[in-house]
């Protein structure tokens, strides 16, 4: 503004500030009458005077998102759904409303508002059967991003086929749970009311106290103590618990605390980490049981890590015992089954290899001929559901790893089979192929003076310089596309 024309300095009026209140970051107070006629205009907008003193007149607002209890996009102007109200957009997991002209993209997404529906769905048999997957928007977002960064055309094709597929929904905090759970609850429910489709969405259940015990690049918010373990039941269970119980009318899986009880199996006599979370791993799974397993229209799977990490005979039988101890604390809480292989690396079948020195004596050297012993172990230890979904979001292509127990950020590195229910006949017990762990998010950082550096992610085959573990890792993803097994 022209300070040779100014009336007065503008007194710290308390007028309202409006988001489209643009003269309080020049001094001046906004006119609190949007009507107060125009005195002045320069190119910071229109100038009124009201006691005496200049103020700013409102633009009209323009972030109409605001009105609905929506912010307005900042970084993105990517229209994922268009309603009456305008076009919407993601950000980080969350719905928001684009303000300037933006065309509309390809992916339809659900209205964020649907109507409520107390309906009861209920589970029975296969969850992934019959129903459509729903899209998580803050992948979809994700691939967007990354397209942006790709020069290949036939990459960029094979990337914008990465958003027409389904993937797991990761609750690994308390805030990323406040904020991904209930949106997506919505947007599911959306998505059916939009399509007619029973429509379901697989999250992961992933804050245990000391989570990630063996290791370190997934290293939780919460300790192995007694606090933290309270804060992961009030905080985190129960108030998944309370949305679940809001949003009956679609079904949903959760993926229950991955690599938790394979470390109970292996690793709490080497691991002193692993033996201070004992109690809290196998008392936070009592509780959650207890809770999401009386629920109809939900569907649970507990990790069992990967053919080479339970495999082996021995580390079965042991496996056994810890998962149906798990499962009976439970109760009446129940689980439908077992998920492998979650953010892993090893092929769904690999016919090179069998038990001898190089699988070291490992009857299961694929995640085939591991569920394939696990269903037998399982049932005849009377586990009464034993049904397994495989994540092949990492599993298409042998990476050039050359010991199977590499976990990080494998080069080589392709997707695998496409998420479907029962893919395999003649195995009715898997449920499903899912992509449980999205490609393109990293495993864990390669950056030695990080706290959560773990030496894995800096061996030779895994890719490097790479960013924490859920963070978006660009040449992961592209070489994840160029591998992928079937082709993109
Ligand atoms: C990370 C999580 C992340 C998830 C999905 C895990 O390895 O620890 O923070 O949400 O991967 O990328």
């Amino acid at each position: 503004m022209k300070t040779t024309i100014a009336l007065t300095a503008a007194a710290a009026l308390a007028a309202k500030v409006s988001a489209a209140c643009w003269s309080q970051s020049l001094g001046y107070s906004c006119c609190t009458n949007a009507s107060t006629p125009v005195v002045y205009s320069d190119n910071d907008g229109d100038w009124g005077v009201e006691n005496g003193n200049w103020c700013g007149i409102p633009v009209p607002e323009t972030c109409w998102a605001e009105k609905l209890g929506y912010s307005c996009c900042t970084s993105t102007s990517q229209v994922v759904y268009t309603d009456g109200d305008g076009n919407w957009g993601v950000e980080n997991g969350n719905w928001c409303g684009i303000t300037t002209g933006s065309t509309p993209g390809p992916s339809p997404s659900p209205n964020p508002d649907p109507t409520p529906d107390n309906t009861q769905y209920k589970i029975s048999g296969n969850p992934f059967s019959g129903v459509e997957f729903y899209l998580n928007p803050y992948y979809v977002e994700e691939v967007e991003n990354a397209i942006k960064q790709m020069t290949s055309s036939s990459l960029k094709a094979k990337a914008e086929k990465m958003k027409t597929y389904s993937n797991a929904i990761w609750l690994d905090n308390i805030k990323n749970m406040q904020s991904w759970l209930e949106p997506n609850l919505k947007g599911a429910l959306s998505q059916h009311q939009s399509t007619g489709k029973d429509v379901l969405t697989v999250f992961v259940v992933y804050d245990l106290p000391g989570r990630d015990c063996h290791a370190l690049a997934s290293n939780g918010e919460l300790l192995a103590n007694d606090s933290d373990a309270q804060r992961y039941k009030t905080e985190y269970i129960d108030v998944i618990e309370s949305h679940l119980k809001k949003y009956t009318a679609q079904p949903v899986v959760l993926i229950i605390e991955p690599d938790s009880l394979a470390n109970m199996v292996t690793n709490i006599e080497n691991t002193p980490a692993c033996a201070e979370s004992e109690t809290y791993y196998y008392d936070g799974h009592a509780y959650l049981l207890k809770k999401f397993g009386v629920l109809d229209h939900v569907a649970m799977y507990l990790d069992i890590g990967h053919a080479f990490w339970l495999g082996w005979d021995d580390n079965r039988e042991k496996a056994t015992k810890v998962y149906k101890k798990v499962i009976d604390s439970g109760s009446p809480g129940k689980v439908r089954g077992f998920v492998d292989n979650v953010a892993n690396y090893t092929p769904w079948e690999d016919p090179t290899l069998s038990r001898g020195p190089d699988t070291e004596w490992n009857p299961c050297p694929d995640e085939k001929r591991y569920l394939e012993a696990m269903y037998k172990d399982f049932t005849s230890a009377g586990i009464k559901s034993v049904y397994f979904v495989s994540d092949s979001s990492r599993n298409g292509h042998k990476t050039d790893r050359k010991h199977p127990g590499e976990w990080c950020n494998q080069t080589g590195v392709g997707i695998g089979a496409r998420p479907q229910a029962s893919p395999i006949s003649g195995m009715s017990y898997l449920d499903a192929f899912y992509w449980i762990k999205p490609l393109g998010e990293s495993d864990g950082t390669s950056d030695e003076s990080a706290a959560r550096f773990d030496g894995y992610c800096g061996h030779d085959t895994a890719m490097k310089p790479a960013p924490e573990a859920g963070q978006w890792f660009q040449k992961h993803f592209e070489q994840g596309l160029e591998n992928a097994n079937p082709p993109l």
